[in-house]
């Protein structure tokens, strides 16, 4: 059976953005056809200034929140990362067969150092090892497939080289796995600034709509979007971002089709109306659900630990195996 493994990192609330182009598919999808794990990653969430309060709020609200899109404990696994050491222990092997030149390349890595460095700050060692860490995460569960949106695609990238690299090296020990995205809305825009990602972590509220944004919240975001100059509706990314954003986000919401939808509005105006209404129905079942899992921390908690359990069986193995083949000697 094919394995999937994907994560969220609790670093911001989540958003339409991780919803669109990752969550949504692991629910609908992956959790249904495949052995799959689930992981809030809050090693991660590390790596950056970070206050240890919020990180374990949001992990927690992550973790409600990805029962309440639909994953299925019956149906997958859900768990947190820093309970299952074999990540860490894993990410160190792994950290011997990465270079400093290709861990600096990472897109991410140069963006995030900048904005750290601009906001006066350190960079932390682990920012730039980060890519390390999350092949850990992939490769010690011996996934196939890695659903997540457009900008993950560098790491999971990264991650494949370094299968390949130590299977090489070392022996055949990983599967190398490879990347899959959504049909539409693999990169979800910020409303403000439509050139860039809708990221959780990011400063631009009123850009960014979040999963848990009272319906409201999100039509007034929405009917707030900058669009472009040019008043006719067209789907195109390069020239016309702030439409082609909203034609997405509709699109994914209703199953349609950005291009075929750009025909169907002739203002702006009624194009985020119903954008907005899509969203906001779209949203309505994951807030009501997630309500429903406030009133029961236990029942979440409980997801975590048989969760965390389970990964733990399945990590073992695989860096026993890593230890074995990079020449570390056995513990008797
Ligand atoms: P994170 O927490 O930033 O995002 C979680 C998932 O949501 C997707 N995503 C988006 N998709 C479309 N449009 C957007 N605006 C948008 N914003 C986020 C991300 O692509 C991702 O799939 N490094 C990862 C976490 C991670 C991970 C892993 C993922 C750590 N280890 C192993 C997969 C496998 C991250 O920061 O995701």
């Amino acid at each position: 059976m094919t394995r999937v493994f994907s994560g969220v990192k609790p670093t911001g609330h989540l958003t339409l953005g991780n919803y669109l182009g990752a969550m949504r598919q692991w629910a609908a999808v992956d959790q249904h056809r495949a052995d799959a794990l689930f992981c809030i990653v809050d090693l991660h969430a590390l790596t950056v200034d970070h206050d240890p309060a919020r990180v374990r709020r949001l992990s927690r609200q992550a973790a409600t929140l990805l029962l309440a899109v639909g994953l299925d404990p019956a149906l997958c696994t859900v768990f947190v990362q820093s309970h299952v050491d074999e990540h860490a222990r894993l990410s160190y092997v792994l950290e011997c067969v990465a270079t400093d030149g290709e861990m600096r390349r990472t897109i991410q890595y140069k963006e995030k150092a900048a904005r750290e460095r601009e906001r006066g700050g350190s960079v932390r060692l682990s920012l730039l090892t980060y890519p390390v860490l999350m092949a850990a995460d992939i490769l010690v569960y011996g996934a196939d497939e890695v659903p997540v949106g457009d900008d993950q695609a560098q790491h999971v990238e990264l991650t494949r080289d370094l299968a390949v690299r130590f299977n090489q090296r070392y022996g055949h020990t990983f599967v190398v796995p490879r990347a899959t995205f959504p049909a539409v809305a693999a990169r979800v825009m910020n409303l403000q600034e439509p050139t860039s990602k809708m990221g959780k972590s990011d400063d631009s509220g009123p850009g960014i709509v979040y999963l848990l944004d009272e319906p409201d919240v999100v039509r007034k975001k929405i009917m707030r979007a900058v669009t472009d100059s040019g008043r006719e509706i067209v789907y195109d990314r390069e020239e016309r971002p702030g439409v082609a954003n909203l034609l997405e986000i509709l699109a994914a919401c209703t199953g349609g089709n950005p291009e075929a939808l750009s025909g169907a509005y002739e203002s702006y105006g009624s194009l985020k109306q119903d954008t907005a209404e899509a969203v906001v129905e779209l949203l309505r079942p994951v807030q009501e659900r997630h309500r429903a899992l406030c009133a029961d921390p236990g029942y979440v908690e409980g997801v975590l630990r048989d969760g965390a359990e389970r990964a733990r069986v399945l990590a073992r193995p695989t860096v026993d195996a890593a230890y074995r083949a990079i020449g570390l000697l056995p513990a008797v």
